[in-house]
């Protein structure tokens, strides 16, 4: 997981009721690295990518005891007329590229060796706008966290050692009312944005309004900032009116950021506000945890429970290294195009 990418595609499946789905499930943990491998060896540049990870309910089902120790179902949080839903999904795979082929190419593969294990909830395909802006016309990623920032505020670490260098994922699709939000002065969106729209700069505190988006996301404990890293993709469909951002965030624990659902939908102080929610729709909001590429890789197609998938702690890479591609990348579930063990 590593900075901007120009493409990207957000795949959510449902496992299948029938017990032969689970396998299927099961068979593709150590396979996809091998679909990566194929895909992305076709050339290498394009940086293809992949995080797979697994709801509550389908991690109970697939993998059993032990789980992670903070994965449960999206809760939905309702603030006015703000409600963040809670939507299906027992496995998402987070698909990246420089180029929309690969991505396309890789997901077309999945899905074939899936076949009918798995029913398809939703199927985003995105696209980096510009420099790096969402359709509100923002730069939008500046403040993520990079290097060994990076690394602390989204792996697992000793707080649940079997789930080592795994990380927790919130996805939302938010549909934005554009003409609404392009109808206010920009002076008035980089208030609610809490940046300026053209240079990206970030609002003084003296005029930054305290329900500023990027004011209700930041969250201090102990004087320290508790940061997520996001990877949100752009999409839409112009002839129906159709404009989105697709929010991913990935997190050391999914607390941080369903802290910060709770300020923007509910608000900080309740009332508070996110202004970005009286022009935007969440329509899916589901949770997940992504394993180490380490657990992955040691799934078997039949076994009964976790005991054989859990990487021991002398099977994880716990060197410094641990976590880090050698492009600066997350090494989160960990799955590259161009070499195994990444
Ligand atoms: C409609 C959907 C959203 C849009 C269009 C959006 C857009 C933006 C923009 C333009 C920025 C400022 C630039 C930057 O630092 O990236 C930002 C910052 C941020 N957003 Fe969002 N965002 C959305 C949803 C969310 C959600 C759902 C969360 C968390 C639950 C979130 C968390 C953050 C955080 C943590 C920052 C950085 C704050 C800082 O440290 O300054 N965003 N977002």
């Amino acid at each position: 997981m590593s900075g901007p990418t120009q493409a990207s595609l957000f795949l959510v499946v449902t496992i299948d009721p029938r017990p032969e789905s689970v396998t299927a499930i099961r068979s593709i943990c150590p396979d996809i690295a091998n679909l990566l491998r194929a895909v992305g060896f076709r050339d290498t540049s394009v940086g293809l990518s992949c995080v797979m990870s697994f709801g509550s309910a389908a991690w109970d089902r697939v993998f059993g005891d032990p789980r992670p120790s903070e994965l449960h179902p999206f809760r939905e949080i309702s603030g006015g007329s703000r409600h963040a839903v809670s939507t299906p999904g027992d496995v998402l795979f987070h698909i990246r590229a420089t180029r929309t082929d690969f991505c396309f190419e890789l997901a077309t593969q999945i899905l074939s060796a899936l076949g009918d294990a798995v029913s398809v909830e939703d199927e985003v395909h995105a696209f980096s706008y510009f420099d790096n802006r969402d359709l509100l016309g923002f730069v939008d990623g500046t403040e993520n966290p990079v290097d060994k920032e990076a690394l602390d505020a989204v792996l697992v670490r000793d707080e649940d050692p079997a789930f080592e260098c795994g990380s927790y994922v919130i996805v939302q699709k938010y549909l934005h009312d554009l003409a609404g939000w392009n109808a206010l002065p920009t002076e008035v969106q980089e208030r609610i944005i809490g940046r300026t729209k053209v240079t990206d700069i970030e609002l003084d505190d003296a005029v930054k309004p305290t329900s500023a988006h990027n004011a209700l996301n930041t969250i201090v404990e102990n004087g320290v900032e508790k940061k997520i890293f996001r990877a949100n993709g752009i999409f839409g469909r112009p002839g129906q009116g159709e404009f989105g951002t697709y929010f991913i965030g990935y997190a050391r624990s999914p607390g941080t950021i369903e802290q910060m659902l709770e300020n923007m939908f509910v608000g900080r102080p309740p009332g508070n506000y996110d202004r970005i929610l009286d022009f935007s729709s969440a329509v899916t909001g589901t949770l997940f945890f992504a394993p180490a590429a380490s657990f992955l890789d040691s799934v078997t197609p039949t076994g009964s429970a976790v005991a054989n998938a859990v990487a021991t702690p002398s099977q994880q890479d716990t060197s410094p290294k641990a976590g880090r591609a050698r492009d600066g990348s997350l090494n989160i579930g960990s799955l590259k195009g161009e070499s195994r063990d990444e």
